[in-house]
Order: structure tokens, then sequence, then C-alpha cells
């Protein structure tokens, strides 16, 4: 066997879709844009410096910081010897402002059901739910577990746990009664805040039959407080718990309307959210206060380009950690007016997003791609029956966008030249870290652009060398910002282990990225996902994005299979956009497969091709390829828990419109 003394380098991940769109700021935009470009300047020249300004520019402190970061790798402290309260500066200095009379949320109940809130209103609802929390016996430190649909109650029940300092579990209100008491015995938390339900396409969905079944392992509970969002709307009636559960009116109303705020460490957990690993047990993300809150609302303001008349609104759920840093926290500490909807984008009709945004006249908008392609499937139709003028910002979260996703968001939502933000970040990150910054960044259509200011990324290789520009691998963050996660809720091996193990002093975001010959990162999927074909790594991500550029695609997911000859192939699952002519064929489908090969390369060709109405995916939208793995090849699928729509997969199973090789 004779040895190459000079192999071909194979590269971590291959670049293969080349984006040469680009979208420069409009001049009049960046005349009054909120971030400069000198931010960049002032972060690089030191960080710990610029990050301790806005800390004390931006944060109402009861007592000052004496160290801005104690960096003992991995475990970051930030504005140490600071005191302060969250909610306070979410709520109460902007009333002692003047700004009490200002509109904190427009929330709209999926029946249509409105309620406006002043930062006044909340001011006071949330001191008496904190001195409701005090009655049931919640201490500071307290874990509390918040399982609740779209309603105003539920910001309203983060920052009353914040007030007093009892960190807060939200459990997305379309998890099962399983992950709902799975999160409660992980951090032993000794209250629920629910509801009797809410709203969801159309009928009444019930949430206390799931805490009922959640709380039958879960003994460190010792009440549930239950807000009665359907009332009579629910069969039968909500049991109720003698000396257990308590309504939410009963208690809370009578509750005087004031409360003082605790002063609390600038480290003082605010909040554990749990995300799924790719293994087994969730894990809890840790986030705490002062450094969390910067990291929220500076992002918020320079990103999104918040004004203070703008109304503001980001369609994510609370339940996720876009919800908690661009629903809750980071908007409110702007002191910024927030829609807040309780329903689906397709209740009563496609058109309600477009109808809410005309309604309220609403500036910004912050969704994530699975909702914009869902959007494009159903056509333009929806939004142009609408009058989309009032926006200016739109921004994109959650996964990679596809280009031409992107141009159909700015096409058909931004008239053709509002600004769009595609946002990268995590869970684990507390705050938007790799984006554009409108009135700034020059745009490509599917690419996050840049690092945000003072945020340190590199795209490596599997030795942990920087990969040069043109060359895809893996994302890595390479020195602590503010509202980074503090560990993994009583566990800091695992922590250490899952994201500082593999590249020394370097944290591993488990993404793929690369960054092109002008330094513009492109994200492109979970690691986990990369295929190898005949020894090429392929990222899911642009050859999705390759399907999706035939005018006939609405959304498309490819995974890999084994292959007796290449390793692996490449399969490809396709929506297609709605409309007489899309027929799925098996001509179509080997158009699409010719079209793969010509837009990108032949090695990316799919093997296989099938045409799906449906893809599964998780709660907050994300594609699962592992799932379609297992379809692909005919196995018996693995977990399931995350799935949102688990008769999607059996669509799928019985689909036939199939071309392959
Ligand atoms: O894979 C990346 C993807 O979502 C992951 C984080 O998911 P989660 O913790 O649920 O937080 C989602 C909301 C912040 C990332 O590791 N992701 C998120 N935003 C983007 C993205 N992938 C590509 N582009 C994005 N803008």
């Amino acid at each position: 066997m004779s040895i190459d003394p000079f192999p071909t380098p194979t590269p971590e991940i291959e670049n293969l879709l080349a984006e040469d769109r680009k979208f420069p700021p409009d001049p009049a935009f960046a005349a009054q844009a909120n971030a400069t470009a000198e931010l960049y300047a002032e972060a690089e020249a030191d960080p710990e410096a610029f990050w301790a300004r806005l800390a004390r520019e931006r944060i109402d402190w009861v007592e000052d910081f004496h160290t801005t970061l104690e960096w003992d790798l991995p475990f970051a402290k930030w504005f140490v010897g600071g005191k302060l309260n969250i909610a306070y500066n979410c709520i109460d200095r902007h009333v002692e402002r003047g700004l009490g009379h200002k509109v904190a949320y427009h929330w709209i109940g999926e029946p249509g059901d409105t309620r406006t809130i002043t930062f006044a209103d909340l001011q006071r609802e949330v001191s008496k739910a904190a001195n409701a929390l005090l009655e049931l016996g919640v201490q500071t430190g307290d874990r509390v577990a918040i399982y609740m649909p779209m309603i105003p109650e539920l910001p309203i029940a983060m920052l009353a746990c914040a007030r007093i300092g009892a960190p807060h579990t939200v459990v997305f209100g379309g998890f099962s009664a399983e992950a709902l008491s799975g999160r409660i015995s992980d951090c032993q938390a000794k209250l629920v805040i629910t509801a009797d339900g809410g709203w969801r396409r159309g009928k009444p969905a019930p949430l206390k039959p799931a805490v009922d079944e959640a709380l039958e392992s879960s003994p460190t509970i010792e009440h549930t407080l239950v807000v009665r969002r359907l009332g009579d709307a629910v069969e039968g009636g909500t049991a109720m718990q003698d000396g257990r559960d308590v309504w939410w009116d009963d208690i809370v109303d009578r509750q005087p309307p004031v409360h003082e705020p605790v002063a609390l460490d600038s480290e003082h957990m605010l909040y554990l959210l749990y995300t799924s690993g790719t293994t087994a047990k969730p894990k809890g993300i840790v986030h705490s206060t002062a450094g969390y809150l910067l990291g929220a609302s500076f992002t918020h303001e320079m990103v999104f380009d918040v004004k203070p008349d703008d109304v503001y609104w980001c369609a994510a759920d609370v339940g996720w950690v876009t919800g908690h840093s661009y629903i809750v926290y980071g908007p409110l500490a702007n002191a910024t007016t927030s829609v807040l909807y309780e329903g689906t984008p397709d209740t009563p009709d496609w058109g309600r997003w477009w109808q809410i945004i005309e309604d309220y006249k609403v500036n910004i908008l912050y969704c994530a791609p699975t909702a914009i392609r869902a959007h494009m499937k159903q056509g333009a139709q929806y939004a142009q029956a609408h009058d989309l003028s009032s926006l200016r910002v739109l921004g994109s979260v959650g996964e990679p966008i596809n280009p031409v996703a992107w141009l159909w968001y700015q096409k058909h939502i931004g008239a053709g030249t509002k600004p769009i933000v595609d946002t990268w970040w995590q869970t684990e990150t507390g705050m938007i870290m790799i984006t554009p910054l409108p009135g700034v960044t020059t745009t490509k259509p599917g690419s996050a652009t840049f690092p945000f200011p003072g945020i340190e990324v590199d795209v490596i290789d599997s030795a942990g060398n920087t990969v040069p520009l043109g060359g895809g691998g893996l994302l890595v963050l390479k020195r602590p910002w503010p509202a980074m996660l503090r560990g993994i809720y009583g566990d800091p091996e695992r922590y250490k282990e899952t994201y500082w193990s593999r590249f020394p002093g370097m944290y591993f975001a488990g993404d793929g990225a690369k960054r092109d010959l002008e330094g513009y990162l492109w994200l492109l999927g979970r690691v986990d996902d990369v295929m190898n074909v005949s020894g090429h790594r392929l990222s899911t991500t642009e050859i999705e994005s390759a399907l999706v550029s035939h005018p006939a695609v609405a959304e498309a997911a490819v995974v890999g299979g084994p292959d007796p000859v290449t390793g692996e192939a490449i399969n490809a699952f396709v929506i297609l956009r709605l409309g007489p002519s899309n027929e799925p064929t098996p001509a179509l489908g080997d158009e699409l497969r010719k079209h793969v090969a010509t837009k990108i390369s032949p090695i990316a060709k799919p093997k296989g091709l099938m045409f799906v109405p449906d893809l599964p995916k998780t709660r907050s939208g994300k594609i699962m390829r592992r799932l379609l793995r297992d379809i692909a090849q005919g196995r018996a699928l693995g977990d399931t828990t995350t799935l949102a729509d688990a008769g999607v997969v059996d669509l799928i199973r019985s689909n036939t419109g199939a071309s392959e090789d």
C-alpha cells in the first residue's frame, strides 16, 4: 500500500453554496440607527471595559459592582459585588420616570379577546403576584415551575419570581406531564404556576390535567397556582385539589399592590431553562441576573433598532429562551411596547399575523425560519391583503434561514427594502451572539454575518486550528460574555464535558459554520447532522437551501443514510409550495435532484427524494433530522418526546411520491 506523502486535507465541512447577493444598509436607516460601527472597535479594544461601561449605564444598581469579570474557566462571574433587582429594572424604574402609562404588552387572545397592560399595571400585578408567592411560602432561592399558555400572567409570574429572587423554570405549555415532572424533580421546585388551559387552533386546550399527572411523581411541590383562562370552556370543569391547588384570582387579587423588590447579587440565579441534549436527560441551563439583563437588553436595543415609540413583536413562545430574552427581560428592560399573541399563525387563517401587524402597527417582527417557510408554502396573498408598511426591521432565529426564505421574507413582508437580522444564539448563550446590526452591516441572504460587538467567534477544524476563510468547520466562542450560562443545574461535570472539554479554553456550540472570503459567517446546522458522502463532509443546510431555491419548494430536510459505495447517501424530504403546477411527480423529483447538482455540486445530489406534506419538528419548530434518518432507513423511531406532532411521522411513512437513482 502506498502512502500519499501530501494528502489533500479533507475540509472539516465542505463549502458548497455560493451566495453573492448583498444588501448594504439604506443610508436613511443608517442615519437614525441605534448601532454604530464604532461599537465593534470599542468592544475589541477592551471587552471588559466595554461591558462594564454598559452595565453602569443601562442597569439601575442597588450597589455598584467592584469587579467586572472573574473568569475561572469555564466558570464565569460578571459584575461581582453588585446588587440589583431585575424586575425593578424591567418595570419600576420606568414607572418612576413617568412611563407608567406606556403599554408594556398588547395581548391578543386567539379567540380575539384583548388586554392592554401598561408598565403601571405590570408593577401592580407583579407586586401582587410576588406577595401571593410569599403567602404560599416561596422564599428567595426556592425554585418555581411555570407551565402556562401565552397569557399575560406568564410574564407576570416570571417577574414576580424574579422580584423575590425565586428562580423560575418555564416549561413550554405543549410539553407532556412527564417532561414537566422530570424538570420539577431535577430542580426540586416548590410551586407550579399554571392555568386551566389556553386556546389553540380554535379549541380550548386544558393544561391542568397534565399538571395533576405530573404531580403524582413530584413530591417537592407544595402548591399549584392556577390562572383561570378557559373557565367554563373546560369540559367537566377543572379539578382542584383542596389544600394544594389555589386559583390565581382567589389569592393574587386580594394582595397589596406594592412589594419592595429584593436586592440580589449580580450572580443570583434568575432562571433555569431545560434544553434537550442529544442524549436522554434534559440539561437545566442556569442563567444569572446582571450579566443576563445586560446581554438581553443591549442586544435587543441594537439588533432590532428599537425606538421608544416602537411596537415590537417577537412571535416565539415565552417557554423558549427567545421568549425569555426577547419577549420578557430584554424588551421590558428597554421599556418597549410588545405584542403578545396567544395562538397559532393559521387561526382563523394564514392572514392572522399580518392582521395583527396591521392592527397594532407593529414596527419590528422577530420569528423563526420555520414560520417564514410555512407562510411561503401558503403563498404571499395573505400578507398582500394587509398593510404591513409599519414594519421597519425583520428578525429570524432558531435555524439557518435559507437564502430564498430570507429573500421571500424581505420581499413580501419587508416591502423589498427593510433590513433582515438573522440572529444566531442558543439557550446557553442567553443573548444574540452572531447577527447583523441594522444600519451598519451589509447583509447577505442566509448569513448571520458577524459576531455581536464584544463576542469572539472562530471556525476551527477538529484539531482546533482556525479554518482559513472560505472553509467550513466547527463554531466556537473564545471569550466569556455577560449573558452566558453559568452551568448545568446540579451537574458541573456535565457542563465542563458538554461545552468546554472538546477544545480546551473554547466553548463548543455544537454547530457547523463556514466563513466566506469576506469573513461572513454562515451557520451550517448541528455537527451531529453532517453527512459523509465519499469522504466529503456535507452540511444539511446548504443542500436544503439549494432545494428551497427551486420555485416549487417551500421547505426541505436532508439526512444521510448508509450506502455501500459512498459511505453515506443523501435522502431529501421536500414540502412543495401550494400551487396548481406543483405536483409531487417523479419527474419533479428528478428535476429537483438535478437542481441541487447544478446549483451546488454533483456530490450533493440527493440519492432519494420524497415529497412530504409536513416534516417532523420539535415544538420550537426545528426539523428533527434524527427521526427522518430513522424513517429513511426503515428503523423504529428513537425518542419522540420532543416531537410537536406525532401524526407527521405516519403521514410521511404512508407517503408515496418518491424518486430515486
Ligand atoms: O443550531 C443552532 C440553531 O439553534 C440552536 C440553539 O437552539 P436553542 O437553544 O433552542 O435556541 C434557539 C433560539 C436562540 C443553535 O445551536 N440556531 C439558532 N439560531 C440560528 C441557528 N442556526 C442558524 N442560524 C440561526 N440564526
